[in-house]
């Protein structure tokens, strides 16, 4: 059974070949950063047009490496949603339209549940339901328990900004660029420790849910009181202020965590998404939970189709085929998913 993966949710174009027996043989992308980073984030027109230009010709280049042909595909897995709706319709509107052309089945799949599932592609993991995954994207912040596959329960989410968008909106504050969690990450290797603190939001409450918009502020006022009248800030404050920030977001991220899996009883807990590539984070997750951490090497952190193609396996397998039509969604709960809780 091979399955052609598809990504376009946000601003990479992912393709990738999963053979159910021979496991990944073949991923390509492309990544969008440098079509977006002039405008400081993603620009949703823009990342439409370059998915329906790159699209066809990361096809015939993911076939051509693999050596197979289009006859040889069994069925197409696309991302349906969350993201950007413009985005995920190139991707759907092809991925749909070759599964039909090909007479092979097309397989709607959740972004978030591809993401969650990344580890599992890795044999070397040993991977045991039920499990606590945090999912940190630039579009999410989810604590999951994964009961079994198909079956997500979401116990803690963002009120407000996702982590990601955090780590963005600061770094374009501070002038660090985009993408902003590698740009903070890198200007906080040159951080002095403790010359600043910014809060750890909704720590003291009860409950698994997360706030960061307050720390883009927190680093806002900081800067604001480190700039003289018209003069720039000096760059040792900026590593300051980043390495402050990404401790705050490590901070919480890993408080919240450690209570999930205290509650909920779990000896495992995944971390995927584009965030999970924070070299801190893992670090302070795999030192302070008593849990085994287990997270997917960097290139299936962030988007891309091989975890498409993987997650569109898994919905094959229950049985889930996509009606022909193409449907998108912006907003999609990852729990809506559950086909069979008992
Ligand atoms: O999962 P992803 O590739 O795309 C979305 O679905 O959003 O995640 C992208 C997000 C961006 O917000 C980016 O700033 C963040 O992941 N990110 C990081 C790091 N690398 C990427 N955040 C913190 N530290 C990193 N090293
Ligand atoms: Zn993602």
């Amino acid at each position: 059974m091979l399955i052609l993966g598809i990504e376009t949710s946000c601003d990479e174009t992912g393709l990738a070949l999963f053979d159910d027996k021979e496991g990944l043989i073949g991923d390509v992308i492309h990544s969008q950063i440098d079509l977006h980073a002039a405008y400081g984030g993603v620009v949703p027109e823009l990342a439409s047009r370059d998915h329906i230009r790159k699209i066809v010709p990361l096809t015939q280049k993911l076939l051509a490496d693999a050596k197979r042909d289009l006859s040889d595909v069994n069925a197409v897995a696309y991302t349906a949603g969350p993201g950007l709706l413009g985005a995920l319709m190139v991707g759907a509107g092809f991925g749909r339209s070759l599964a039909w052309s090909l007479g092979v089945p097309g397989i709607e799949v959740h972004h978030m549940e591809a993401h969650l599932l990344a580890p599992l592609l890795d044999p070397k993991f040993n991977i045991r339901f039920p499990f606590i995954a945090l999912l940190v994207s630039g579009g999410h912040t989810l604590l999951v328990k994964a009961h079994q596959i198909g079956h997500y329960e979401v116990i803690g989410e963002s009120v407000d900004d996702a982590a990601g968008e955090a780590f963005d909106k600061t770094a374009k504050l501070l002038a660090l660029g985009y993408p902003g969690g590698p740009a903070i990450a890198n200007a906080a290797l040159a951080g002095q420790p403790g010359r600043f603190r910014f809060p750890r939001p909704m720590v003291d409450r009860p409950g698994l849910d997360f706030s960061f918009s307050g720390l883009k502020t927190a680093a806002l006022t900081t800067i604001n009181q480190h700039r003289d009248d018209h003069s720039e800030i000096d760059s040792q404050t900026i590593s300051d202020i980043a390495y402050a920030f990404e401790e705050a977001v490590v901070d919480t991220l890993t408080i919240k965590c450690r209570r999930a899996i205290e509650q909920h009883d779990v000896d495992q807990l995944i971390l995927a998404g584009g965030v999970a590539a924070n070299k801190r984070l893992r670090g302070e997750l795999a030192e302070q939970l008593s849990a085994e951490v287990i997270y997917p090497p960097i290139s299936l952190c962030t988007d891309n189709g091989a975890m498409i193609a993987y997650a569109g396996w898994h919905q094959w397998q229950r049985g889930n085929t996509a009606p022909l039509g193409v449907r998108v969604r912006a907003r999609w709960p990852l729990d809506t998913l559950t086909v069979d809780a008992s």
